[in-house]
């Protein structure tokens, strides 16, 4: 599978299916990359604050792709014209043959932006199975069910929040890291803005003072193959 981070915890996972995560795109201050260079199978978004929505209607509408989120952003996105459909914590939806597990996230979902009389529903997270298993947490801070995520659904990779403020800081993220126990860890959300300014290398470390999981520090834009 070809990973590749496109800033924040914008990733794009390209294997059977081009899948698009959480696609903050236009004003995201460190993406390389632009709305229009993307044409995904599918767009999977954990809640409905603006650096995790970003252009997801947009890309939709343009390229016809299904959108996958919790029930509320679904229905938001499926009146604003974008094909959407909801699920919940806990379950599963499956395209072609790959499988997308719905995990909680420690976080509001407020559609702040656009609409703050709108519920955003609750934020989440996703195990996504396709050749390889990789868990994406959204935004969250530290919760002990990730040993459950870790124990169930077995993800050999893990996007994780190191940010601070808003998620998890380094500390966190290397506990949640330890309890997971995926083979590939990959950091996000940090410094896409001054306030979630954080080094890597403090996780990177923590992480290896824990358990045997390989942290990968990704520069914005770079891609990896698993
Ligand atoms: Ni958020
Ligand atoms: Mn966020």
């Amino acid at each position: 599978m070809r990973i590749t981070w496109h800033g924040h915890s914008c990733f794009e996972l390209i294997e059977s299916l081009n899948i698009l995560v959480d696609p903050y795109i236009e004003r995201n201050p460190v993406a390389k990359c632009s709305v229009g260079d993307f044409n995904p199978d599918l767009i999977a978004v954990t809640h409905a604050h603006a650096d995790h929505l970003g252009n997801a209607g947009d890309i939709a509408r343009r390229t016809g792709c299904l959108v996958i989120s919790n029930p509320e952003v679904a229905r938001h996105l499926d009146k604003t014209g974008a094909r959407a459909e909801g699920m919940n914590i806990g379950g599963s939806y499956s395209v072609s043959d790959v499988q997308f597990h719905m995990t909680p996230a420690l976080h509001s979902s407020g559609m702040n932006e656009i609409d703050p009389g709108i519920y955003g529903g609750e934020a989440v997270g996703f195990v996504i199975d396709d050749i390889i298993r990789i868990y994406h947490a959204g935004d969250t801070g530290l919760f002990s069910d990730m040993h459950l995520i870790g124990e169930l659904l077995r993800p050999q990779v893990a996007m994780l929040p190191i940010g601070g403020r808003f998620t998890m800081g380094p500390r966190e993220a290397a506990i949640a890291t330890s309890w997971i126990r995926p083979e590939i860890a990959i950091p996000m959300h940090y410094n896409t803005y001054k306030a979630i300014e954080q080094d890597p290398a403090e996780y990177q470390e923590l992480v290896e003072t824990l358990c045997d999981t390989e942290v990968l520090v990704l520069d914005v834009g770079e891609s990896i193959e698993y």
